[in-house]
């Protein structure tokens, strides 16, 4: 018997059908995987399983009996567990603390902080999921944060852990590891079910896969008998095409139109976050940088593009200082869209002609018009252009995001993560469209942890390690031997 059985699950916004009809069914003790474009109804049918979201119509089922669901609290009831991507931990508390939160033990009405320890170490030990009970949450790296969340799933016994694209916040180190942990906990009979847009993750961790597209199951595989291919074709109806990326033109030459000279940034107490660093990017390429998180370039980026002020050094754009707070020259893709690039309550609308564009007063009219082309020509899906954009799925805001930003004809593009928890098809599009911008003879700067992205669009790549920049590889010699050794501060 599945432990847990999703059946007939529809589920309506107004006019759109985020999930239509979905049947799924998890085994006790395996990876579940489940993918489709961006919009398919992954998060929503998540959300149901969860539930956050009440079904229009279908029910679910665990160890075979219907669950009535009003909220999470039934949920979690039922053995049920959610990492949340956005990780909802108290940086000021102990990862004892934040795991035993809500449903503490207590010793005459007081938490009972050793027991809380002790059982963080039982539950670590068991499922190989290792972490300091006494650390601050906020002081911890993300990849570590994340193991503290499945910890406290865990703690409140669930038997089913549902994971919505965790590694895309990760490293690719990290998401090793938590794969270990995944592996762990599933040989102890829980249950995961991994939402996830890198086809690599599935093949190689899940047992089974179900495709999602347009709200409906679109194809059921056994992970050993599928291939990516296969895989892609169930989720956009067609394979990618094979070529490769426009490999870079020419070599880019001319003066530097980003010029970074021996910019620092200190780290408050503790060793300076960027120690001196130089750098420039010309017209007409895209320069990459890598680094394991936390290597400086968030900073160096913020430098860039003018939303913090160096300690030392400078940033010239075209010979002149770069604008702080926001330069109209800049397009900027940040990592953290939700909070850094849209306004949530706004219209789609609205947020795709933010900033620069609505310097030009268009007209209501002229708006939607440009809202709509920009909608039609970056493929971005969304019921209408005066929804809010937080209602959009993670990967048709970033879509929308990336269409605000690079309609215009600013000189440089900054972009962090361009195709975090975007779908396969989606990447291929937004990678095409930064060579274009290349093409056009724009400098593009590119910050990804994506090691294949960098290796297919990057001209060159700068790798930085505790602050500073250890490595330039051009395109040819970023094997990703070489570039993983330079990460770790290995001599490039
Ligand atoms: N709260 C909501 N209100 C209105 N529409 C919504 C809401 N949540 C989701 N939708 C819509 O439902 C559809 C499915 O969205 P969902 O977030 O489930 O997709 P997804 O498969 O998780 O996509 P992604 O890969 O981009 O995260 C989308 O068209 C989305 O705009
Ligand atoms: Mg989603």
């Amino acid at each position: 018997m599945p432990a847990v059985e999703l059946v007939g699950i529809t589920k309506r916004f107004g006019d759109v059908v985020a999930n239509d009809g979905i049947d799924l069914s998890i085994e006790t003790g395996e990876i579940h995987a489940v993918v489709g474009e961006n919009g398919a109804g992954k998060s929503t049918l998540m959300s149901v399983m969860y539930g956050v979201h009440q079904p229009d119509a279908g029910h679910v089922l665990r160890d075979g009996v219907r669950l009535r669901m009003r909220s999470p609290a039934d949920a979690i009831a039922a053995g049920l567990g959610m990492v949340h991507q956005r990780l909802r931990l108290f940086p000021g508390l102990t990862v004892a603390e934040n795991v035993v939160i809500g449903a503490e033990p207590t010793r005459r009405g007081v938490l009972d902080t050793a027991a809380a320890s002790r059982e963080v170490e039982r539950l670590g030990e068991l499922y190989g999921l290792r972490a300091d009970p006494a650390a601050r949450v906020g002081t911890l790296p993300v990849g570590v944060r994340q193991r503290v969340e499945i910890l406290r799933a865990l703690y409140r016994r669930a038997r089913v852990l549902i994971l919505d694209e965790p590694t895309a916040v990760l490293t690719p180190g990290e998401a090793a590891r938590l794969f270990e942990v995944l592996r762990g906990v599933t040989g102890e009979g829980v249950s995961v079910v991994l939402v996830t847009h890198k086809l690599g993750e599935v093949l190689a961790a899940s047992n089974r896969v179900t495709v999602l597209r347009g709200g409906r199951v679109t194809g059921r595989f056994a992970t050993a008998e599928t291939t990516a291919q296969e895989l892609v074709v169930a989720m956009i109806g067609r394979s990618l095409a094979p070529r490769p990326l426009a490999p870079p033109g020419e070599r880019a030459a001319g003066p530097y139109l980003l010029e970074v000279e021996n910019v620092r940034v200190r780290g408050g107490e503790g060793p300076a976050r960027v120690g001196g660093v130089s750098f420039g990017v010309r017209r007409g390429e895209i320069v990459g940088i890598a680094g394991v998180a936390g290597s400086g370039q968030r900073e160096l980026l913020d430098v860039v593009t003018g939303l913090r002020t160096p300690d030392e050094g400078r940033v010239l754009l075209a010979g002149a200082p770069v604008r702080r707070g926001r330069d109209p020259r800049v397009a900027y893709v940040p990592e953290d869209r939700p909070g850094r690039a849209t306004a949530p309550t706004m219209s789609l609308a609205d947020n795709l002609l933010m900033g620069g564009q609505r310097e030009r007063r268009f007209s209501r009219a002229a708006v939607r018009e440009r809202a709509r082309a920009l909608v039609e020509r970056f493929g971005v899906r969304a019921a209408s252009l005066d929804e809010p954009i937080s209602v959009l799925s993670g990967g048709n805001a970033q879509k929308a995001v990336l269409a605000r930003e690079l309609s215009g004809d600013r000189p440089l593009v900054v972009v962090e993560e361009p195709t975090q928890g975007v779908d396969v098809g989606a990447q291929e599009q937004i990678h095409a469209l930064l060579a274009q911008a290349r093409d056009e003879g724009r400098a593009v700067l590119l910050q990804s942890s994506e090691l294949s992205e960098l290796r297919a669009l990057a001209d060159r790549i700068l790798v930085m390690f505790e602050g500073a920049i250890v490595a330039e590889l051009s395109a040819e010699e970023a094997g990703e031997d070489r570039l993983g050794a330079a990460m770790t501060g290995a001599a490039g």
